[in-house]
């Protein structure tokens, strides 16, 4: 069993399809093992994203996911890491493959309606940036 992290960004909260992503993890045999909705600060965003600091993206990246709430979660299953990252498509939407979430609404490579973990080493610093042991079931 492997545990990642992901967020429906701002776009995906305003797009009214956090119904459609959770259920699109789920369908793949995935399991919800926490949710909540929160609105980051500019400085939350800034932490999350540490490692993009030397990136040119990185403050537009971090003004876009501050603006408006966020549903962040984690997700558990066998190769969860890769399955989330197979499921949301290629982070530009121009290369993401079909019915995957980002080519079905995203509309270019910033406003990509939804982040998941990279690695194991990502998901272990993602998933208690916003949770607790406590709230994880
Ligand atoms: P995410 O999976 O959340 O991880 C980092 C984010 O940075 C990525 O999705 C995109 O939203 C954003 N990103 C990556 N590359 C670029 C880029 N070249 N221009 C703008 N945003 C980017």
């Amino acid at each position: 069993m492997e545990r990642t992290l992901s967020i429906i960004k701002p776009d995906g909260v305003k797009k009214n399809i956090i119904g459609e992503v959770i259920k699109r993890f789920e369908e793949k045999g995935l399991r919800i093992a926490a949710l909540k909705m929160i609105k980051m600060s500019r400085e939350d965003a800034k932490g999350f994203y540490i490692v993009h600091k030397e990136r040119p993206f990185y403050e537009s990246l971090t003004s876009f996911m501050s603006e408006g709430p966020v549903v962040v979660m984690v997700i558990e299953g066998e190769s969860a890491i890769t399955k989330v990252r197979e499921i949301m498509g290629a982070t530009n939407p121009k290369d993401a493959a079909p019915g995957t979430i980002r080519a079905d609404f995203a509309s270019d490579i910033e406003h990509n309606i939804v982040h998941g973990s990279d690695s194991k080493e990502s998901a272990s610093y993602e998933i208690p940036y916003f949770f607790s042991a406590l709230e994880i079931k």
